[in-house]
């Protein structure tokens, strides 16, 4: 069932994001047990640095069944796991260096692989293997946790890309033109299968993306984001003042 309609949840500043998004992880992720784990998919970029900090602190270190997670990452910088720009070194650093996570559980894109299509075959191969998927199906993330770009990109689907007419692979690594890199990222059909989407978004020069994506006017192509209004699940954006002013 399409999402009817993305949620919108304004809140005051970044500080009071944090707070919310760690807020809504956590509600989800104590629904989580030994009999009963769940897949969460996280984020890269700026936006959730710091809800991942909060998450490794009181009260929500103690409060995430964090055994019961496995983590996964909607899209990677192809580059090596203690580069900078990695989001796999982002989440490393804020969140799971201060709080315990059995290795098994930290499913980390391969992105050190020169051959990023090797890389995202291989991801793909753990994202099947961990949902058990046979042909053709598509994994059901319990949450997907994303930004959203300036541009209206989500994960590493940029506008403009091919990534986004891929409607059978779940995992694909994009040239991106604008970045002069490649990219690994979530395709369209795993994106959408996802039981929850949480899209974390503050900032004015985010404002007409959200607009955008919130309206459902234009096209994938130069919105990727309203691929989301195709979403399965919920779909909640939660948005700072700035990013959500009405333009
Ligand atoms: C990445 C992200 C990307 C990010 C947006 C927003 O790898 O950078 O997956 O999609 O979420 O670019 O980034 P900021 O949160 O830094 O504005």
């Amino acid at each position: 069932m399409p999402a009817l309609n993305p949620e919108l949840r304004t809140v005051r500043d970044p500080e009071e994001l944090e707070r919310a998004a760690a807020g809504e992880f956590a509600r989800l992720a104590r629904q989580a047990g030994p009999k009963r784990p769940l897949a969460v998919a996280l984020s890269g970029g700026r936006t959730p640095t710091g809800m991942y900090a909060r998450l490794a602190q009181d009260p929500y270190r103690n409060l995430v069944p964090w055994q019961a997670l496995h983590l996964f990452w909607g899209d990677e910088r192809h580059v090596r796991p203690d580069h900078p720009d990695s989001n796999f070194r982002t989440v490393q650093e804020a969140l799971l260096s201060r709080i315990t996570v059995p290795e098994a559980n930290v499913h980390r894109i391969p992105a050190e692989n020169p051959d990023a299509t090797a890389a995202a075959i291989d991801y793909e191969a753990t994202l099947r293997s961990f949902f058990s998927l046979k042909e053709g199906q598509v994994p059901r993330l319990d949450l997907l946790l994303l930004g959203l770009g300036a541009d209206g990109h989500v994960a590493s689907l940029f506008p403009g890309s091919d990534a986004l007419r891929e409607g059978t692979r779940l995992v694909a690594a994009p040239w991106v033109e604008r970045l002069q890199a490649r990219r690994i990222t979530l395709t369209p059909p795993a994106i959408k299968n996802a039981s929850e989407i949480m899209v974390l978004v503050a900032g004015e020069e985010k404002a007409g993306a959200l607009r955008q994506a919130l309206s459902g006017a234009g096209t994938v192509d130069d919105c990727p984001a309203l691929l989301l209004r195709e979403a399965r699940g919920r779909v909640i954006f939660i948005a700072d003042r700035a990013a959500a002013r009405p333009m």
